[in-house]
């Protein structure tokens, strides 16, 4: 990491435009440089770094590469015909449940599926949970489903991606048609109630303390689908009957290859 190179440009005028006077976490980026998380127990630093930013496009020289495999080629293989299925909802409603369930269904009937729950462990284990940074997470999710989709597999997301706009962007990024947004619905006290890993409890002291943790449905918002492609109630029914929900409309809509 570079320590040495404090950004100039940000680091004066513009500094105090974007409220990030020492120590604080600045509210916006200006263009060309990034804000690293500071390394635990340093204040907030604008810091000059090398690493890409994720809607900045750097290179200009780049050209389209076409292949020699045609879509259809592909799907004969996978048994698809594929779209994102993009679950949407509070943590604890039960997206990765459904998640689970359906890409064991689908590969056990033949139709090739994959669950990308753990992208925060990989590609996406520099981001955190600001506003900022979820964007960027859910840039990068969209990002990655469309090469799924280009290679005909299904690609599963489960990602609380609580604004709309983000999802909207995903949208369109893969396009119309090819994009699944699938509400998994369940009120806020039944999520809470759930917490199986202990995040709203976490979450309420940390509220109580008067520090916020951006946790979803606490601090920080969840604007819910206006017109999802499928609105489940995961209040109401299983994880069982949501799958069979999910495949019945697929199914219904031609995507799954060679089924009846
Ligand atoms: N449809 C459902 N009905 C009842 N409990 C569920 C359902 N779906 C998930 N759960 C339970 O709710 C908890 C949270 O589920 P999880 O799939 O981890 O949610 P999320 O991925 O949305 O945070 C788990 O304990 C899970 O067993
Ligand atoms: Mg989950």
């Amino acid at each position: 990491m570079m320590r040495r190179s404090f950004c100039a440009r940000a680091g004066k005028p513009e500094q105090k435009r974007l409220g990030s006077e020492k120590g604080k976490k600045p509210s916006a980026l200006p263009e060309g440089f990034f804000f690293l998380h500071a390394a635990r127990g340093e204040r907030w630093k604008p810091r000059r770094v090398t690493c890409n930013i994720g809607w900045m496009r750097k290179a200009t020289n780049i050209v389209w590469h076409a292949g020699h495999v045609a879509p259809e080629e592909r799907q004969a293989i996978t048994r698809v015909r594929p779209a994102v299925l993009w679950l949407t909802g509070l943590s604890g409603c039960g997206k990765s449940s459904l998640a689970m369930g359906l890409e064991r269904a689908l590969v056990s009937r033949g139709h090739l599926a994959y669950d990308g729950d753990n992208v925060r462990h990989g590609l996406n284990k520099n981001l955190g949970f600001s506003d900022e940074d979820r964007a960027e997470n859910i840039r990068r999710i969209g990002e990655v489903a469309k090469l799924f989709l280009a290679a005909g597999v299904m690609p599963i997301t489960s990602f609380i991606s609580p604004f709309r706009a983000d999802r909207a962007a995903a949208r369109r990024l893969v396009g119309e048609g090819e994009f699944v947004e699938i509400f998994v619905d369940a009120p806020l006290e039944v999520c809470e109630s759930r917490d199986p890993k202990g995040l709203y409890k976490k979450a309420r002291a940390a509220q109580a303390a008067g520090q916020g943790l951006q946790f979803t449905g606490i601090d920080s918002p969840y604007e819910p689908p206006e017109n999802p492609e499928l609105h489940l109630h995961s209040d109401t029914a299983s994880v069982e009957q949501l799958v069979e929900q999910v495949l019945a409309w697929l199914l219904q809509r031609g995507h799954l290859l060679g089924a009846e």
